[in-house]
């Protein structure tokens, strides 16, 4: 592997330029590669938090050279099953951990892939560069504005390749989709919606029970103060309290907006706005499930996000408003380009990019490259940040006024309160 020489600021419009010509081009590209390096170096893996994570376990175990392991969850019953999965298509069966600090502490171990909760995806991945490990960590790629910002910092000190689990941005017919936009086919593009939509139910009222022997709760909570054990928190419906997650914005949004700023070509907003609740359910969830966030940047652009995760009706994705003409994006990485009278242009078919992102974290670990990340956690956080915006937004019920410099909150000391949180003793994340 090559020694990743010492950190270089990304300049992430050059990377943005490498895109490639489709979704065949992706697949010749990835089959070429392998028959031109038929044995590429081994990169040992470890993964942490075994539902998305048996998902990306199960695909990282099935890349040329790749040895997964490590599986580990603190539910003791996820980690044999994910070592049980991972081991069907794997050369040799992974262990089943429930301390990812374990992984941390193998030598051998190269990266730490993190699908646990969101309140661990900053604290995991800042020990991880500590401990000399690249990392893939699952968006958001952190729980709070202040993590984001440590997590560069991390990478940078430690010289660590560190991707973030937006996997659209390695999907070869999104990248030629949003090259597309930048090289002007629709003219200037200064608007962008989101829409999500879903059919979720009720969480109910929680009571306070004994933690099921399978669960190592106390590691579950980590870096999280500590709370009671309830009967409805565990697993995934953490999402929706914002001690351990950030909401259906932070949720799926992060998908939508990651793309809606990536295509618009801008970093941080100047001004955000949000509405919506908790309108379906009176039950123990204090995330909305009807949202809406708005935010402005600078030079005259604009993009939206509607939510609505209790009906499921329209699930459009991401669509671009141009001067001269519209892009709509699906989810599945499809797309169609309409010219101003609505007359469809071109159109073509696509993928979400889940291999091909995974191949582009291990190729800049081979390359010994954090620039050739399609999704680094430089390039990444500023999508994340508008999660987390909104949200903060919604929480105080005002509009925020933000720096185009770095997103921090202007003359609003108590909406900058939550830029950051307060840690269970012992696990403060420092770099
Ligand atoms: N990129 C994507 O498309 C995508 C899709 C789904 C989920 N995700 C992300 O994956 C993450 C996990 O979401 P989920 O839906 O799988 O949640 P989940 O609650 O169903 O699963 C999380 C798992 O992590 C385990 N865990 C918790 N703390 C741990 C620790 N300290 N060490 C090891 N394991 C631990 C839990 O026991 C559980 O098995 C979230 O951050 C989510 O946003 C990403």
């Amino acid at each position: 592997m090559k020694a990743i020489p010492m950190h270089e600021p990304i300049d992430r419009r050059q990377f943005l330029n490498r895109t490639a010509t489709g979704a065949a081009g992706v697949a010749m590209t990835l089959a070429a590669r392998a028959a031109e390096n038929p044995e590429p170096e081994r990169v040992v893996v470890g993964v942490m938090g075994l539902s998305r994570g048996r998902t990306l376990a199960i695909n990282f175990a099935q890349q040329p050279g790749v040895e997964v392991r490590y599986v580990c969850d603190v539910d003791s019953t996820r980690a044999a099953k994910g070592a049980e999965e991972v081991a069907k298509v794997a050369t040799a069966a992974p262990q089943p951990v429930g301390d990812f600090r374990q992984i941390l502490d193998d030598p051998e171990v190269d990266a730490l892939v993190c699908a646990a909760p969101n309140h661990w995806h900053g604290p995991a991945t800042i020990l991880g560069c500590s401990a000399g490990k690249h990392v893939y960590v699952e968006k958001p790629c952190c729980h709070n504005p202040r993590e984001g910002e440590l997590m560069v910092e991390a990478a940078r000190k430690h010289n660590r390749v560190v991707q973030v689990g937006t996997q659209r941005r390695s999907s070869a017919s999104i990248r030629a989709a949003i090259q597309a936009l930048h090289d002007g086919e629709i003219g200037r593009v200064y608007s962008t919606r989101g829409t999500y939509t879903s059919l979720r139910g009720s969480i109910g009222t929680g009571k306070p029970v004994d933690v099921p022997e399978f669960l190592d709760y106390e590691l579950w909570q980590g870096p999280a103060p500590r709370r009671p054990y309830m009967d409805n928190r565990v697993p995934y419906n953490w999402h929706w309290f914002w001690h351990w997650g950030n909401g259906e914005l932070g949720n799926n949004g992060v998908h939508y907006l990651d793309i809606c700023r990536w295509g618009l070509g801008v970093d941080y907003p100047i001004k955000v706005t949000s509405c919506g609740g908790r309108y379906c359910y009176d039950d123990d969830q204090e995330t909305p499930d009807t949202h809406s966030v708005c935010f402005e940047f600078e030079d005259e652009k604009m993009a939206t996000w509607q939510a609505h995760s209790c009906n499921q009706y329209g699930n459009e994705f991401v669509n671009f408003y141009g001067e001269g003409g519209t892009l709509v994006l699906g989810g599945e990485g499809e797309y169609t380009f309409y010219d101003k009278d609505n007359k469809e242009i071109r159109s073509d078919k696509g993928s979400r990019g889940d291999i091909e992102h995974i191949d582009n974290f291990l190729t800049a670990i081979r390359e010994g490259n954090p620039a050739l990340l399609n999704s680094g956690i430089e390039d990444h956080n500023p999508g994340t940040l508008l999660c987390h915006l909104g949200n903060i937004a919604q929480r105080t019920g005002r509009t925020l006024h933000c720096s185009p410099e770095n997103g921090h909150i202007v003359n609003d000391p108590e909406a900058m309160d939550l830029w950051a949180r307060e840690y269970e003793p012992g696990w403060e994340p420092t770099v």
